[in-house]
C-alpha cells in the first residue's frame, strides 16, 4: 500500500451509476460523460461491463480508443468489470485493451448470505475461483483490481484470506465494497484497518473503497474507509446507482478539500468542474438531482432565511463553508450576443473545453443564434445545456420541425406538431389533451406511434429571471416489452430499462417537446428496429 496522501477517485457513473433504474445511457451519451471525467481529473474510469451486451462492449472499447489515449501521456485508467468467469474477463480486455492504461476488474462475493445463496459455492471454492481468476485476468493485463463483493457483511478472516490470495495471483487493487450499505463509518473504518494490518501482501497494493448509499452513510463511510488508510475512492456523479445509490464523488472530493486540516489528503479532481458534470449526468440519465443535495444541488448555496442573507452580506463566511466558484457556480454572463460572430462563439465554446466539429459548431452556433434572439442575457450555465443537449443527442429518428400550441381558460388546450420522420418526411399532427403538454405529447405520440408509459417529467428553469432557459426531463418505459431487457453484473435478474430525455428551450412547452422526443428516440434506438444508415438523418438546429 502507498503511504502518501494521494487519493485516487476511480469513478463508477458509466458502470454502477448507469445500472440505476432508469439511467440507460446511449453511446454517445457515454462517451461524453467519459470526456467530462476526464477532464474532471479522475483517476480510473470505469466505463461499463462489456460481457452485459455487444452495445456494453462497443462503448467501452470507444471510450478506451478516444478517452483512454492522450497525446500528453496522461490519459486516465479506462476499467471494464467482469465476474470471476473467463467470458467475463475476455469480454472486458476486449474492451478496455486499447486504452494506454487498461484495469480489468474482476469480483466474486464473500459473504456467508451471498455464498450460499448466490452462488451456492464452499468459502474453499470461493477461494480458488478468485486464485484462478485473478491470475487469467492478470495474463491480459498488468493492472487487476479485485473485489470481495459483500465485503460489508463477510467474516474478516475470510476476508484477509481471499484477499491475500488474490495479491499473489497479481491483483494490484483491492477494492472493499459495502454492496448493501449496511455497515456504519466506525465499523467500515475498522474493517479498511484489520485489512491493512492482515493481509499479506497489502503493502504493496492500492486499497480501495466502494460504498453504497441505503442507510445514507455512503459517503461517511468511504470517508472512514480512506482516514483509516485506503487511497483510492469508487464514487458516482451525483452520487446515483443502484437502489440507494453510490458514494458521491463530488462530496468525498469537497469533504477532503474542505477539511485539508483533518483529512491531509488531496486528489486530482478540479473541483471548478463539478457542477457542470453534475448537469451532464443528471441531463443524459434524465435522473434529477435533489434540489437540497450536497454541492451539486440547486439549493445547496441558496441563503433564503432572511438571518443567513443578513450573515453572509456582513461576511460570505458565517454560512457559507465553500465558495461556489470552487465547484463551479459562477454568474459568469456570456459577453456574446446576438451579434456575435461565429469565431468568437467557437472560442468561447473551446476555452469552455469544448472542441466541436464543424458540423457540430455549426448546429450548436444556429441554435445560439436562435436563443439569443429570444433571450437577452445568455450565461455559460445556459450556452453549457444547449451544448451538451445537443452533441449527444441520440441519432434523431424523430426531430422536432416545428410546434404550435393554444391553451388557456378558453377552449381545449391544442398542439400541432411537425415532425422530421425516419423516411425523411414532414409529419404533422394535431391533438387536444387536458394541457399544453399532454396534447404536445399526444400529438407526438399519434406520429411516433411507440407504445409508453410516462414515468417522470420535472421542468426546471436552468437560470433565474422571467426570460429564463426551461429545462426540462422525462423519464419513459417501453410496453409490450419491445425492450431487450439487460442483465445485471450482480445477480440473475433482468432489469427493466426505462429511457431518459432532456430537452432546453426558452419556450417551455418546446423544451417538452424536445425532451419527450429524445426519450422516444433512445427508446426506438433500442429495439433495434432503426440503423444509422437507413435513417434518412436531418439535424435540425
Ligand atoms: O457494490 C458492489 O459490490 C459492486 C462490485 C461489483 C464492486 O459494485
Ligand atoms: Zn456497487
Amino acid at each position: 500500500m502507498t503511504n502518501d496522501n494521494y487519493v485516487k477517485i476511480f469513478d463508477t457513473t458509466l458502470r454502477d451509476g448507469e445500472q440505476s433504474p432508469g439511467a440507460t445511457l446511449t453511446s454517445a451519451e457515454k462517451l461524453e460523460i467519459a470526456r467530462a471525467l476526464a477532464r474532471l481529473g479522475v483517476d480510473v474510469i470505469e466505463a461499463g461491463f462489456p460481457a452485459a451486451s455487444p452495445d456494453d462492449l462497443e462503448a467501452v472499447q470507444q471510450i478506451s480508443k478516444e478517452i483512454g489515449n492522450t497525446k500528453s501521456g496522461s490519459a486516465p485508467i479506462i476499467c471494464g468489470l467482469a465476474r470471476a468467469n473467463k467470458g467475463d474477463i475476455d469480454a472486458a480486455w476486449e474492451g478496455v485493451q486499447h486504452a494506454q492504461n487498461p484495469r480489468i476488474h474482476t469480483f466474486l462475493a464473500t459473504s456467508p448470505i451471498h455464498m450460499k445463496y448466490k452462488l451456492k459455492m464452499d468459502p474453499e471454492e470461493v477461494v480458488e475461483k478468485v486464485k484462478e481468476m485473478v491470475a487469467y485476468a492478470k495474463q491480459y493485463c498488468e493492472d487487476v483490481e479485485f473485489s470481495p463483493e459483500d465485503a460489508g457483511r463477510s467474516d474478516h478472516d475470510f476476508l484477509y484470506l481471499v484477499l491475500g490470495e488474490a495479491i499473489k495471483a497479481g491483483a494490484t487493487t483491492l477494492n472493499i465494497p459495502d454492496t448493501v450499505g449496511y455497515t456504519t463509518p466506525k465499523e467500515f473504518g475498522a474493517l479498511i484497518e484489520g485489512i491493512i494490518e492482515h493481509t499479506p501482501g497489502i503493502e504493496n497494493t492500492i486499497l480501495s473503497v466502494h460504498c453504497h448509499d441505503d442507510l445514507g452513510l455512503a459517503t461517511a463511510n468511504a470517508l472512514a474507509g480512506i482516514q483509516a488508510g485506503a487511497r483510492q475512492a469508487e464514487v458516482t456523479i451525483n452520487g446515483i446507482g443502484e437502489r440507494a445509490g453510490n458514494t458521491s464523488l463530488e462530496e468525498v472530493v469537497m469533504a477532503i478539500r474542505t477539511r485539508r486540516q483533518i483529512y491531509n489528503l488531496e486528489t486530482g479532481i478540479d473541483t471548478t468542474l463539478l457542477t457542470r458534470t453534475s448537469r451532464m449526468v443528471s441531463n443524459y440519465t434524465g435522473i434529477v438531482v435533489q434540489p437540497n443535495k450536497a454541492i451539486v444541488g440547486a439549493n445547496a448555496f441558496a441563503h433564503e432565511a432572511g438571518i443567513h442573507q443578513d450573515g453572509m452580506l456582513k461576511n460570505q463566511n458565517t454560512y457559507e463553508i465553500m465558495e461556489p466558484a470552487m465547484v463551479g457556480l459562477s454568474n459568469s454572463k456570456l459577453v456574446l450576443g446576438k451579434h456575435s460572430g461565429r469565431h468568437a462563439f467557437k472560442a468561447h465554446l473551446e476555452e469552455m473545453g469544448y472542441d466541436l466539429s464543424n458540423d457540430d459548431l455549426n448546429i450548436s452556433f444556429k441554435r445560439f443564434k436562435d436563443v439569443a434572439d429570444r433571450k437577452k442575457v445568455i450565461t455559460d450555465i445556459d450556452l453549457e445545456a444547449l451544448i451538451a443537449d445537443q452533441i449527444a443527442q441520440p441519432l434523431e429518428i424523430y426531430s422536432l420541425d416545428g410546434l404550435q400550441v393554444s391553451c388557456g381558460t378558453m377552449g381545449l388546450p391544442t398542439a400541432t406538431v411537425r415532425l422530421f420522420g425516419p423516411d425523411g418526411e414532414l409529419h404533422v399532427q394535431a391533438a387536444v389533451g387536458t394541457g399544453p403538454v399532454d396534447a404536445t405529447f399526444s400529438a407526438i405520440d399519434q406520429i411516433v406511434d411507440v407504445p409508453n408509459t410516462l414515468l417522470e417529467f420535472s421542468v426546471n428553469a436552468i437560470t433565474e429571471g422571467i426570460d429564463a432557459m426551461g429545462e426540462v426531463s422525462v423519464r419513459l418505459e417501453a410496453e409490450n416489452g419491445s425492450i431487450p431487457k439487460r442483465k445485471s453484473p450482480q445477480s440473475n435478474f433482468f432489469q427493466t430499462r426505462t429511457f431518459g430525455g432532456h430537452g432546453v428551450d426558452p419556450d417551455i412547452i418546446v423544451a417538452c417537446a424536445k425532451s419527450y422526443l429524445s426519450a422516444l428516440n433512445k427508446l426506438l434506438l433500442a429495439t433495434g428496429k432503426f440503423e444509422e444508415s437507413s435513417i434518412e438523418f436531418v439535424k435540425v438546429a
